[in-house]
């Protein structure tokens, strides 16, 4: 029986890959100029980092985890998301100590056991960015003008920046109360879900996608009306700050996010162009999970891209590729040909230049067919004829113009040919 890969998991293709790769690359050129640096993190963490982390009664820890028993009996889980493991990693690694802030970014892929759709999957990559050890307001339009700046290198155009604060775990806590107060009226119109989430989890009913559930809870209090006098300075200030660098933004009110362990501001980048699963990016701070942890006190703010949404929305072009075709196909023809192609191959890319060849040796039209189909700058002939002479036939494909270099400076006649072809 033909075995296939899982479901809501899949093969990224290598066209998939050079999109990725050129993504990953301007991630970092943007990322590394704000001083931000790259952490490796482990895909697989003990359980209770995530379900204490990301809070118990999330859906991502209640439905989604990829949970088993290792061979020692721990209890280990595919990361569903990366900021529980830079905390940890933080903590681990002492970077507090440093009194500097980190600015770490990471990318890699995520589990997490979601119903499959078209830009939901169940192993899916991000790319996260965590600024840990400062409150500053600065922080958290800095990190948001750094994502904009990323978006715009990726010539991307047609999405909505939308933020919201969250207050501070004082007054979200007074703002609950209230909220539950004002949604016991409406449980019985609102969905099952709404219902359990009311118990647990009442903020949640906010970003219910239920229509009848959208309506009820545009008219229940707003969070950005109670929360306490600071957390409304701090938001004002990310706004502020926003304004003045002309990054347009949108408050929404119901945004709460799906992950318990925010505070203050909270974001998400979505497009209309993705369909149902709209977002690209989310994020915001978390000022008490390092403590949560047993760290020292550590403010945070950060955010993660969803990977093959945000590629599905660059605008590719030829030109953005790193060249993937070769600078040269070899063509070899005859017996004695055949007995030097090998080495000729691998004095080329020895000397640093893409090289492919037919390695059924077939015959010349048929090589030549293949050398159209690499796309190479260059066609390499080498015959009976060449090798007796001494000089190689060099055919650039675009142009069809033949010339003859010498086999002995063959490496060197063709990188000068490149450089004036390019
Ligand atoms: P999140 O909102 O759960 O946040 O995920 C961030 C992004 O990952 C989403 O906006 C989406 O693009 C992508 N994503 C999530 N689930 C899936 C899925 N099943 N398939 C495809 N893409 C998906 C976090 O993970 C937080 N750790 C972000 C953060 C970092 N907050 C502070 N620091």
């Amino acid at each position: 029986m033909q075995i296939k890969s899982i479901r809501g998991v899949k093969d990224i293709m290598p066209e998939e890959v050079e999109k990725c790769r050129w993504v990953e690359n301007k991630a970092n050129q943007v990322f590394t100029r704000y001083g931000f640096r790259e952490i490796r993190l482990p895909i697989f963490e003990k359980t209770n980092l995530f379900s204490r982390g990301i809070g118990e009664d999330t859906d991502i820890v209640e439905k989604e985890m990829y949970t088993f028993d290792d061979r020692g009996g721990e209890k280990i889980t595919l990361r569903p998301e990366g900021t529980a493991s830079v905390v940890r990693a933080f903590i681990e690694h002492k970077m507090y100590a440093t009194q500097t802030m980190q600015k770490l970014y990471y990318t890699g892929p995520m589990f997490r056991y979601e119903r499959p759709q078209a830009g939901r999957f169940r192993q899916f990559y991000q790319i996260g960015v965590e600024a840990m050890g400062s409150h500053s307001p600065s922080i958290d339009a800095e990190v948001m003008i750094m994502l904009m700046e990323f978006f715009n290198v990726l010539g991307l155009n047609q999405f909505e920046l939308q933020i919201n604060s969250l207050g501070c775990n004082k007054c979200r806590c007074e703002y609950q109360k209230t909220l539950k107060k004002s949604i016991k009226d409406h449980l019985s119109d609102l969905c099952e879900n709404c219902n359990k989430r009311y118990q647990k989890n009442p903020l949640r009913v906010l970003d219910c996608k239920v229509k009848r559930d959208i309506e009820i809870a545009s008219e229940l209090p707003k969070i950005t009306e109670h929360i306490c006098n600071e957390c409304k300075f701090h938001f004002g200030q990310v706004q502020a700050l926003l304004n003045e660098t002309q990054v347009p933004f949108t408050i929404n009110s119901s945004l709460v996010r799906g992950l318990d362990y925010y505070t203050h501001t909270a974001f998400e980048v979505t497009s209309n162009k993705l369909g149902a699963q709209n977002s690209i990016c989310g994020g915001g701070r978390y000022n008490t999970l390092v403590e949560e942890f047993e760290g020292p006190p550590t403010p945070c703010f950060g955010f993660a891209l969803g990977l093959e949404r945000l590629v599905s929305l660059v605008p590719f072009n030829e030109k953005k590729f790193i060249e993937i075709n070769p600078d040269v196909f070899v063509v070899s023809l005859g017996e004695e040909a055949k007995s030097i192609v090998f080495s000729l191959v691998h004095k080329l890319r020895s000397g640093g230049l893409s090289v492919e060849r037919d390695y059924d040796e077939g015959s010349m039209k048929s090589q030549m067919r293949k050398a159209n189909k690499s796309a190479s700058l260059f066609t390499l002939i080498v015959g009976e004829n060449e090798i007796k002479s001494g000089n190689y036939q060099l055919k650039n494909m675009h142009s069809g113009k033949q010339s003859c270099i010498t086999a002995v400076s063959c490496v060197e006649e063709i990188k000068t040919l490149i450089t004036q072809v390019a």
